[in-house]
């Protein structure tokens, strides 16, 4: 695997590769790091359709409210390149901040048509408008054939193929379906800061998403919604922060069960950590 921290240089070998490798797919995987099998399976799924995989660690400030958190947020960075290296990434990008924003970068405000405004935007402004500033810096100079995000942030992946249409950027967007601990709970960074029985009780996520499944074209989308509430509830120091079925590309809230093509967003405040899962409902 080879590591830039340029865009000059890693664009001057891309360029390289693009020469000599016949027309060879780039396929890109933006992550902040402390990698694990869910970002791991970006990698895979870029590998089987790609040539090319180049892989992106940057903790991006834009997308932080609280710096506390920004601080915080773990890098392991030796076990990461080791967890890349296993997994067949060509290429690994590691900016700095200055690299990624410029003394001269004027931060962008993109119309995302209210999709940055609700649900995890509420709770973090500015959250989503910083995502876009930093993945239409990566798209629009490496401009790779594909980018990889995960299911897990739905709502992440709804704002990013918003971007690419406001922006006009030519990348196609995947999203890779949610890798879940043997529980059933969604991986992310954020479980190592749950108690041990606190992550094996928290499959309790999971299973207020298929208990709404199974219930709300029989018994409607509030009762359904009310039998999660109260599963959740049943859990101490669980909160159900929400809980919307949407349309899965407008993230419209429905109210209708005859609605095709809905998603469910859950959002679950557990041991002081916030926790998002999701389930596109099927007919
Ligand atoms: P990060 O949280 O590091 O996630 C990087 C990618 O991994 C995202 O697309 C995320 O949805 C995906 N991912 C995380 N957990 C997953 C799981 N359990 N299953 C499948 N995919 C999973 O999301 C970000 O970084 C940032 O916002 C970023 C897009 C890199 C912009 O800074």
């Amino acid at each position: 695997m080879v590591i830039f921290r340029q865009f000059e240089t890693l664009l001057k070998h891309l360029c390289y590769l693009k020469k000599t490798t016949n027309g060879l797919g780039f396929g890109f995987v933006p992550t902040m790091g402390a990698l694990h099998e869910g970002h791991l399976s970006l990698i895979r799924a870029s590998r089987r359709e790609c040539g090319v995989t180049i892989c992106s660690i940057f903790v991006n400030p834009a997308q932080f409210g609280d710096s506390n958190d920004l601080e915080e947020y773990p890098k392991p960075i030796e076990q990461d390149i080791e967890l890349l290296v296993k997994n067949a990434c060509d290429i690994l990008f590691l900016p700095s901040v200055e690299e990624v924003y410029p003394v001269d970068y004027v931060n962008q405000c993109y119309d995302l048509n209210g999709l940055d405004l609700r649900f995890e935007g509420k709770s973090r402004p500015g959250h989503f408008q910083g995502v876009c500033n930093v993945i239409y810096r990566f798209l629009s100079l490496i401009k790779p054939d594909f980018a990889y995000f995960g299911q897990k942030d739905y709502q992440q992946t709804v704002v990013i193929k918003r971007l690419t249409e406001v922006a006009q950027l030519n990348t196609i967007i995947r999203v890779v379906p949610i890798v879940r601990e043997s529980n059933g709970l969604a991986m992310s960074s954020r479980n190592v800061r749950l108690s041990a029985s606190g992550r094996n009780k928290a499959s309790f996520i999971l299973e207020g998403l298929e208990i709404l499944q199974k219930n709300f074209r029989v018994q409607g989308i509030s009762k359904a919604i009310d039998l999660v509430s109260w599963h959740i509830a049943s859990f101490e120091g669980a909160e159900l922060d929400y809980l919307i079925l949407a349309d899965s590309t407008s993230l419209k809230e429905i109210r209708d069960e005859e609605h095709t093509d809905l998603v469910a967003l859950i959002a679950v405040n557990y041991e002081g950590v916030h926790l998002l899962d999701n389930m596109i409902l099927s007919q």
